[in-house]
């Protein structure tokens, strides 16, 4: 009985399942059925204080205890997020937005917490958002948002350039675009991210047939996945508000549109912190460096720390003796790194947030 109980390929699994009950089940799901199977004969025959064959145990977990029908639903499920690239990301990603970023608060407020608090939502017609385009310039942590919300809800992520939809030539990428919608209706607990978003929404004036066409099917597909009522998120990302076609800017379809720009002394410095923890730090004065990065975006602030890691390794493999990071390596570096954001665009951020921001 010991010998035949263990097998081990998913193949086997699934026809020893398929033997005792009877259900056709996928080898992949099979197996992980089959250690529960195994422990459930443990679990049972402790309970009624005999041994308990595996039919028994076999037979009582699947009609007790789980069903086929959502095992291998759920099973299928994440196979195919697995194909889309889905990974589960670390909770702290939220922890290194600080809650002066401004639209740290936004996110909050309008997209997790009518998640989280579901129920509070209902109570009072509150619909939690299924659709968002965060807008601004390069480097100032869109990305970072989309990413730090699925982080924050535990949701998978999924990342969508217009390059992989192009993958099979731009004139099948209307057709990836709308399987891609396709799929992702279906699922829930996931927040889709499309970046560099202008290139499959641009406007359609002056566009060209093939353009057109892309940004047409992006329209006709929000709706529809808006009107599926799960529990998932599309989040765009894109550098040039203004080059999107008018018609998505309209209600209907973004619940919400989010500029991310320039920082305050107190987001830079929780990111500061961020990246400097896993340096070999010594005496750094935070306050005294971080108010020599106005104008810095996260990106700049990570390229800074790139600079200033490879200074020390270089610096300990030449001397081979302990190197610490210390304020004045900061302030020696800096002047070698630029900050990105400048004075135009700062002022186009803030135009753009008085005619297109909603949440
Ligand atoms: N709040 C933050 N805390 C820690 N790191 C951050 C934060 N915001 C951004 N970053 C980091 O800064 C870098 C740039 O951010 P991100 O890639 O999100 O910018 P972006 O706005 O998407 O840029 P692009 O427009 O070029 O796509 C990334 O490495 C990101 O992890
Ligand atoms: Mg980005």
């Amino acid at each position: 009985m010991q010998i035949q109980n263990k097998i081990s390929s998913p193949e086997e699994c699934a026809a020893r399942i398929h033997d005792i009950s009877g259900h056709v089940i996928d080898p992949e799901l099979a197996k992980d059925l089959w250690s529960k199977v195994l422990q459930h004969k443990w679990v049972l025959s402790e309970k009624i204080g005999r041994d308990v064959g595996i039919k028994v145990a076999c037979i009582d977990l699947i009609e007790n205890i789980v069903s086929i029908e959502n095992a291998s639903h759920d099973g299928n499920k994440i196979q195919q997020l697995k194909r889309m690239g889905a990974q589960m990301l670390d909770a702290s990603a939220w922890d290194t937005i600080s809650e002066s970023q401004p639209p740290k608060q936004i996110v909050d407020k309008r997209i997790v917490l009518p998640i989280t608090q579901a129920k509070l939502a209902k109570k009072h017609g509150v619909s939690p958002p299924r659709t968002i385009v965060f807008f601004g310039p390069p480097g100032t942590g869109k990305t970072h948002f989309a990413r730090a919300i699925a982080a924050r809800l535990q949701w998978w992520y999924i990342e969508v350039s217009p390059s992989d939809l192009m993958i099979d030539g731009e004139d099948r990428m209307g057709m990836k675009l709308k399987h891609l919608f396709e799929v992702t209706m279906n699922l829930d607990e996931v927040v889709i991210f499309i970046d560099e978003f202008e290139e499959i929404a641009g406007s359609r004036d002056n566009a060209s047939r093939k353009e057109k066409s892309i940004t047409n099917e992006f329209l006709k597909q929000v709706p529809q996945f808006r009107r599926e009522k799960r529990k998932n998120l599309l989040v765009c990302a894109t550098n040039y508000i203004r080059q999107l076609d008018a018609a998505l800017m309209r209600p209907g379809r973004f619940d919400c549109i989010i500029p991310v720009g320039d920082l305050d002394q107190k987001s830079r410095s929780i990111i500061f912190k961020h990246f400097l923890a896993n340096t070999n730090q010594g005496d750094v004065d935070v306050a005294e460096i971080v108010s020599r990065l106005s104008n810095f975006t996260p990106a700049d602030i990570e390229f800074l720390f790139q600079k200033v890691s490879h200074f020390a390794f270089e610096k300990e493999y030449n001397e081979g003796k302990d190197f610490r990071i210390t304020t004045d390596v900061f302030l020696e570096m800096i002047p070698n790194c630029q900050a990105s954001l400048t004075e135009e665009n700062i002022r186009e951020l803030e135009e753009d947030s008085v005619r297109f921001t909603r949440y």
